[in-house]
């Protein structure tokens, strides 16, 4: 059976190593194997649900198609469009809001904690954001949604609401339940300065991430700032426990170079931190800078981007106003 993909990624600037192996990396994978449809999104609606700078939002929206382009997504066998230029994502949304319960969304612990304390200024967007994200799958009857381990729960949000929208119409089989793609190991790269802390964009310190836009001197600076522990490195995963910082720091490692843990463990055991975050660094240099100087040359050819965006938009516009249609059928319009 035809795989059928979607993913989403907010414009919202430095993209960062964990981005790239916990859910891009997945992405051009997809891309490349021929039995898939593969749908890419850059979500702008969802970044507005918390405040933006209208001109970097519009400069972070190229910057994430240029991503997906130096990453090796061929926008010529995927579609990569920008969410808000297909009107069926918000119509959808409202329609989807009317089937999801208040009980199901109060679960959810990304709204927790992006809320933070003071749930009373949180916009509304900002609670009912994986709706809109249920129906950017669903509009397009995916089977497969890549995405890193912190989205699992909005996944299963999305199951709920096809499964009611489909009993409660009567509508057997009409949206089709989507398949979380999570990699089992390293599903979620961690801080460089703190290794329970997840690496992201919004983390103040610009140590505390690899952006897919650093140049080669700033990745050795960041490996060489990377917190560590005082032990030697260990010769079984065992040996990682309770050491989150050498086990973030080899997950990278045998992720980037797509060879399993133990292997890595093997290679650097016994060894001292200053020697393998020298290989960690080469690796990185070797993986980052084509990625990172490819998407500078890309933001100096909007028109291309542009391009790009406008073929994709027309193509998702196409199988998602169908789909549309036909759930404005169902409940009555
Ligand atoms: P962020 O979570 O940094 O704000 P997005 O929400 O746009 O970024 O996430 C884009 C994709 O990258 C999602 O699939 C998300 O699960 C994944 N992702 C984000 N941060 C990490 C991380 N530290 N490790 C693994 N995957 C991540
Ligand atoms: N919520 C996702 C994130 O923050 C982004 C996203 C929006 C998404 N719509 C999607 C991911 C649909 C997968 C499928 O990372």
């Amino acid at each position: 059976m035809k795989k059928k993909i979607f993913s989403g990624v907010q414009p919202t600037g430095n993209l960062h190593l964990g981005n790239y192996l916990g859910a891009i990396k997945n992405f051009v994978k997809l891309n490349n194997e021929v039995s898939n449809d593969c749908v890419f999104c850059v979500v702008d609606l969802h970044a507005i649900t918390v405040t933006q700078d209208p001109k970097k939002l519009r400069d972070n929206i190229y910057e994430t198609v240029a991503t997906f382009v130096a990453s090796g997504i061929d926008p010529e066998k995927s579609i990569i469009f920008n969410q808000s230029g297909v009107s069926a994502h918000s119509e959808t949304a409202w329609i989807l809001s009317c089937t999801a319960r208040m009980g199901w969304l109060n679960r959810m612990t990304q709204f927790k904690e992006k809320a933070g304390k003071d749930k009373e200024k949180a916009s509304i967007g900002l609670y009912s954001y994986p709706v809109l994200m249920a129906a950017d799958i669903l509009l397009y009857d995916t089977t497969h949604v890549p995405v890193g381990d912190d989205q699992k729960q909005h996944l299963e949000l999305c199951r709920d609401i096809a499964q009611k929208f489909n009993n409660d119409f009567t509508a057997d089989n009409f949206f089709r339940i989507p398949e979380p793609l999570i990699q089992k190991e390293f599903s979620r790269i961690m801080s460089l300065r703190d290794g329970s802390k997840k690496m992201s964009k919004s983390e103040l310190s610009d140590l505390s991430r690899i952006n897919l836009t650093d140049d080669k001197d700033q990745i050795i600076n960041k490996i060489k700032k990377a917190k560590t522990d005082t032990l030697p490195l260990p010769s079984t995963s065992a040996g990682l426990e309770k050491r989150p910082e050498a086990k973030n720091l080899m997950g990278i490692y045998s992720s980037l170079i797509d060879e399993n843990l133990d292997m890595t463990i093997g290679k650097f055991s016994g060894k001292n931190f200053s020697e393998f975050k020298e290989n960690l660094s080469q690796v990185l240099v070797d993986k980052i800078t084509p990625i990172s100087s490819e998407i500078k040359k890309l933001l100096k050819e909007k028109n291309f981007l542009d391009q790009i965006l406008k073929k994709g938009r027309e193509k998702a516009d196409r199988i998602a106003s169908e789909k549309l249609k036909k759930i404005q059928e169902i409940v009555g319009f």
